[in-house]
């Protein structure tokens, strides 16, 4: 089913603090739209949110914790497209995606960039191919884990350019970032929730970026597609979810409190910053997240499995 369990009012919910999970690293992509809309949602449900950082295992120790907690209202996640890639990377899976939770509603959907410490030689995305494979022995790639967005365009740019790199997995591409900017690691994959201030302020060499259309946050910056690579298309959608079994009125109560925040122009603002925008209402439902949910399982089972990529 869809949207809870029971039917039934929400009673006092909510009369507590309520916990948000962010399932990687303080500071990076999915800590920062979590706290976007934290803050309108709360003042909405008349309670504090308390977003928590549980990084780990490319974002599944999050999301195994959220899978095992009273499903009370109380304890939250925000997860983005590796809920709907893990099950393709892993073996045991501490949870099923459709089984273990209610699914509360889409939030937005993350372009993702292509971007190299600032010294980095390529100077263009055919070039960062070109040399990728002249050096395919020492050229660090980083992620933020298995299952992390930036683990899946990785494993995308890899397959497009016919090439196996030497991975350098973070907790979330927060720490990630840093140590790009500071020339530690050669290049990744990741969100403009992140990137965009860095490639902004030329902190970091930028080579593409990973959805159909360029982002008017940076505008100048090409796409895959324009720049030969059209396989290497990505945008990281995110979704709140409750533990299987909330009662569907609170599931409800989160979900209209979520359509609040995304029709928040101060929300609206701080994406646009980020290259990114707030799903439209529909989709900030139950119903269109499990629906998406399901179908995004169906798609990535079979992009990585075509990619020739093992369960771990
Ligand atoms: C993060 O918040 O660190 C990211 O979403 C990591 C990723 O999935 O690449």
């Amino acid at each position: 089913g869809t949207g809870g369990s029971d039917d039934g009012d929400a009673g006092n919910y909510p009369d507590d603090n309520i916990t948000f999970i962010v399932p990687f690293s303080a500071g990076g992509p999915t800590d920062t739209v979590t706290r976007m809309i934290a803050e309108p949602m709360a003042k909405e449900l008349g309670v504090k949110i308390v977003v928590q950082n549980k990084e780990g295992a490319g974002g599944t120790v999050g999301a195994g914790e959220v899978a095992r907690a009273k499903p009370d209202g109380y304890t939250v996640l925000m997860h983005h497209i590796g809920m709907s890639t893990a099950p393709a990377l892993y073996k045991n899976l501490p949870y099923k995606p459709l089984e273990d939770f209610e699914t509360i509603g889409l939030v937005t959907e993350v372009p993702m960039t292509i971007v190299a410490r600032k010294d980095f030689a390529p100077a263009t995305l055919p070039d960062l191919v070109t040399y990728v494979k002249a050096n395919a022995g020492k050229v660090t790639l980083a992620n933020a884990g298995i299952g992390a967005a930036s683990h899946l365009c990785g494993l995308l740019f890899q397959h497009a350019a016919g090439v196996k790199l030497q991975e350098v997995p973070y907790q979330g591409t927060g720490p990630a970032l840093t140590d790009l900017v500071g020339g530690q690691v050669d290049f990744m994959c990741d969100q403009t929730t992140n990137t965009t201030g860095q490639i902004t302020a030329g902190k970091v060499k930028a080579y593409a970026v990973t959805t159909p259309e360029r982002v008017k946050s940076l505008p100048d910056l090409k796409t895959t597609a324009e720049l030969g690579m059209p396989q290497l298309q990505v945008s990281v959608w995110h979704g709140l979810y409750a533990p299987k079994g909330t009662p569907k009125a609170i599931v409800e109560k989160l979900s209209n409190a979520l359509k609040k925040a995304l029709a928040n122009q101060a929300v609206i603002d701080q994406m646009a910053k980020l290259g990114t925008a707030p799903v439209p209402a529909d989709d900030a439902t139950p119903q269109a997240h499990r629906a998406y949910l399901e179908e995004q399982l169906t798609t990535w089972a079979k992009i990585i499995a075509d990619a020739g990529v093992k369960a771990t």
